[in-house]
């Protein structure tokens, strides 16, 4: 998968994308990235790409001819899926991860200043991203966390489906917790389920868990999400427990 991102700002991503499991992909040619930087298209002769809101109000806004024509330069007479990072967009979940890693090649617009002109948005922009309800100085980070978490559903980078397929929101829930050697440590010890080589039993261990955590933690998430009569079952018996204030440790029912 190809991303082309335009930016003012390109050194910012060289240190987070070439390390690590992101960067390895890329050596292997499974992900490539196309660093545009918006200022080498200014027409401006002293190297501007921002100027006055029209209408007045603080900040400076980007300017329509560097973005199109960095724009333009990436995609000629074809368009590609263009993205533009904006506090204003559609806010970032696994789903729209996985429909954005559903594409060969994305264009990543990331704005600095008060934002970019209206009319590159209208023209250029196929869909807006947030990554959450809070403002950050640019586009910068949001698309970085955008291209890891696409990144990694792209076939090759992670080991194998397994790898995402039972973690934290693929399939609406959070994940159970994980545990590793040794055994005891802390005074705390490894749940016995995990160390009886019962496929099945660790299987329903591992629901139960999911839909605990979630239910404690992600409410939200459960609400959305469509459960088995078994889990419904176990959910209703989560929720009794707290009306009746019953102390029990569910994972070891
Ligand atoms: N640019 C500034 N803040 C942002 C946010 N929350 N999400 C995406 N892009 C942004």
């Amino acid at each position: 998968m190809k991303f082309n991102i335009l930016t003012l700002f390109p050194d910012m991503f060289k240190g987070v994308l070439e390390e690590s499991i992101i960067g390895r992909a890329e050596k292997k040619g499974i992900l490539s990235f196309n660093y545009v930087n918006i200022r080498d298209f200014t027409n401006d002769k002293h190297g501007r790409v921002d100027d006055y809101a029209y209408g007045g109000g603080t900040g400076l806004v980007m300017a329509v001819q560097p973005i199109y024509d960095a724009w333009k330069s990436v995609c000629g007479e074809k368009k590609k899926f263009t993205v533009y990072m904006s506090p204003q967009g559609k806010p970032l979940n696994q789903q729209l991860v996985q429909q954005l890693s559903s594409y060969d090649e994305l264009v990543i617009i990331c704005g600095h200043y008060e934002g970019i002109d209206e009319r590159v948005i209208e023209e250029v922009v196929d869909m807006e991203v947030s990554i959450g309800d809070y403002v950050l100085t640019g586009g910068e980070i949001p698309a970085m966390a955008m291209i890891d978490a696409v990144s990694r559903l792209v076939p090759g980078v992670l080991p194998g489906e397994e790898a995402y397929s039972e973690e934290s929101h693929y399939n609406g829930l959070l994940e159970y917790p994980n545990y590793t050697r040794p055994e005891t440590i802390l005074g705390k010890k490894v749940p016995d389920v995990l160390l009886s080589g019962h496929h099945k039993n660790i299987e329903k261990w591992k629901r139960k868990q999911s839909l605990f955590r979630t239910w404690l933690k992600r409410p939200d998430l459960l609400r959305k999400v469509k459960l088995s009569k078994e889990d419904e079952n176990f959910v209703k018996k989560l929720k009794y427990k707290r009306r009746n204030r019953v102390q029990s440790a569910v994972w070891n029912e």
